[in-house]
């Protein structure tokens, strides 16, 4: 498997591999983080951080509801001024193993994006993620910034003109139009999207109680139901836009990759995939993607990144 090669450049950084720990599924610690990095991931995602401190929802906030998960934890975090001293200590950690650090963050107003990306910007992340597709704030927020290509925009654009550093745009597949919302991130200057958040709300009800289990009642899918979702919004995207694009959604093994690559991917975000296949699943994701590689003849992702865009 030596002469393959599963590096990948987004917005000038180098991964060695284009499986991405997904944001929120290991929280914002550095040494989990960097456990993750030191079991083969490409690129590690924090939780998104906010304006100021969050306790989150009360148990249950996750489950496991037979073909997929759904979870409702409420945007739990330090804080952004936390934020950064945690960024900090996990950047050191990770630069030794040559693994770039991914930041994510979210507001609750345009401005506050600003502000929150100005303050995040000080620990130095290789990469920020602009969360603007949370489903599980909606009672709080209103309506997700990813629903209308207006506001994601203007989010955009504020983030922009906070920092210089490169930054990824998070959608959400619960819109009409995923393409309309892509070209309004590309156009207000997104280096890169990711796509894609959970799907929903959903709702799983406790037949015995007689009451939704999740404690805020209603959460975002995830896992394997919704990778045909996540395959077709990215392969949406990627026909509308020409900056790299992070599929995210259900990817549990390396085959599963090779469609988002196809899709035109050029990383995958990987989720779910820890609690089904444990912390060790991106070792076995690359083991999986080069097998893959291997028998079709390709050398580098390159070679079959988009195919499926074609004709
Ligand atoms: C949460 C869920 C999300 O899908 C997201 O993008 C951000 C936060 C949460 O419930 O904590």
């Amino acid at each position: 498997m030596s002469r393959l090669d599963l590096s990948v450049t987004i917005c000038g950084v180098l991964l060695k591999n284009p499986f991405v720990l997904a944001s929120g599924i290991l929280g914002t610690g550095a040494a989990i983080l960097e456990r993750v990095a030191r079991s083969g991931a490409g690129a590690v995602t924090a939780k998104s951080y906010g304006p100021g401190p969050r306790a989150g929802y009360p148990n249950p906030t996750v489950l496991d509801w037979g073909s997929g998960l759904i979870n409702a934890v409420g945007l739990p975090n330090p804080g952004v001024e936390v934020g950064v001293g945690e960024l900090l200590e996990t950047k050191e950690r990770l630069r030794p193993l040559g693994v770039p650090l991914i930041a994510s963050f979210f507001a609750d107003t345009v401005k506050g994006y600003g502000e929150v990306a100005r303050t995040i910007a000080q620990a130095g992340p290789d990469l920020l993620e602009i969360n603007i597709s949370c489903p599980n704030v909606e009672d709080e927020f209103g309506q997700p910034f990813a629903a209308d290509p207006r506001a994601a925009a203007q989010v955009t654009l504020e983030v922009k003109r906070a920092t210089s550093l490169p930054a990824i745009v998070k959608l959400s597949p619960n819109v009409a139009d995923i393409k309309a919302i892509a070209r309004a991130v590309e156009q207000a200057g997104a280096d890169a999207i990711s796509a894609i958040n959970t799907l929903g709300p959903g709702m799983v009800i406790d037949i015995e109680a007689g009451r939704p289990i999740l404690a805020h009642r209603v959460g975002g899918i995830s896992g394997p139901a919704i990778r045909p979702i996540a395959v077709r919004c990215v392969y949406d995207i990627c026909s509308a836009v020409s900056i790299p694009v992070i599929g995210i959604g259900g990817v549990l093994r390396g085959q599963d990759a090779v469609e988002m690559i196809m899709a035109g991917a050029s990383a995958v975000g990987i989720g779910s995939a820890v609690y089904y296949r444990g912390p060790g699943v991106f070792k076995r994701l690359e083991v999986e993607l080069s097998t893959y590689m291997e028998a079709h003849g390709y050398a580098r992702l390159a070679d079959f990144r988009g195919v499926a865009l074609e004709g």
